[in-house]
């Protein structure tokens, strides 16, 4: 694969919330989560690990909880940040076709072919970065998934709940639940990410000191300041 190509897949790795039901094949998630394995951490200590939830005993009852937990924190983000006010009127609006994307992923939360806690084995008295050795491993699985033609997306829903997932799954007090995964065969087609004009994002010598050398290519979708 050349850089070009490389590229384009990670620029067409948006988050995917509709999923077909079909189940993944074990050969196609060993290869996912081969590649979550691969990435770096502080002092190569590997800390992250993967709960791989799909239909065992314990992953069903682990998703009834956490489907009902997604509802929730949907139901309460809506709330309070009016996700279904304003623009969200007009149905062709990026709010409103995020808004519906978002009720269909919590609606369809216990369909969703396979679902992924991302966890972080504590080793040490908590620090600012824990996150970071475990982060690396999650987008390299979700770019492994995208270049196998499945979509994921990330969520912190599962943090309402995490005591009883942790009595579900055996997960000891030592291990942080950092970020739930979901994958699967979109319904929709791959797109291309929105991101923020990139010199918004990048500082040559100094906070917000332009750099004048880099600029988004043509093609590059923007979002909107926020
Ligand atoms: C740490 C993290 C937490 C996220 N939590 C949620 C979530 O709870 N629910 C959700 O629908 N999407 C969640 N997302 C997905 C983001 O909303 C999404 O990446 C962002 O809006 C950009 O959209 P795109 O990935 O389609 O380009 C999360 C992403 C990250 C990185």
């Amino acid at each position: 694969m050349n850089s070009d190509d490389f590229l384009e897949l990670l620029s067409t790795a948006r988050s995917v919330r509709r999923y077909s039901p079909e189940p993944i094949p074990d050969e196609d998630l060993a290869k996912i989560l081969y590649a979550g394995s691969r990435a770096p951490s502080g002092t190569n200590r590997q800390p992250f690990r993967f709960v791989v939830l799909r239909d065992g005993p314990r992953a069903r009852r682990a998703r009834r909880l956490l489907g009902e937990s997604f509802r929730r924190g949907w139901a309460r983000k809506t709330a309070e940040e009016g996700w279904n006010t304003g623009s969200a009127a007009d149905p062709n609006s990026p709010k409103s076709r995020v808004n519906r994307a978002i009720q269909h992923y919590v609606d369809h939360f216990e369909r969703i072919p396979a679902v992924i806690i991302a966890c972080y084995v504590r080793y040490r008295p908590l620090t600012h970065s824990e996150g970071a050795s475990v982060f690396p491993a999650c987008q390299n699985l979700f770019l492994m998934a995208r270049a196998l033609g499945y979509g994921a997306c990330y969520s912190g829903w599962h943090h309402a709940v995490s005591d009883e997932l942790r009595e579900i799954l055996e997960i000891p007090d030592n291990v942080e639940l950092s970020l739930t995964i979901t994958i699967g065969k979109p319904l929709g087609r791959h797109g291309p990410l929105r991101r923020r004009p990139i010199r918004d994002t990048v500082f040559d010598d100094g906070w917000e000191q332009g750099a004048e050398w880099i600029s988004d290519p043509p093609d590059a979708r923007l979002s909107k300041r926020r």
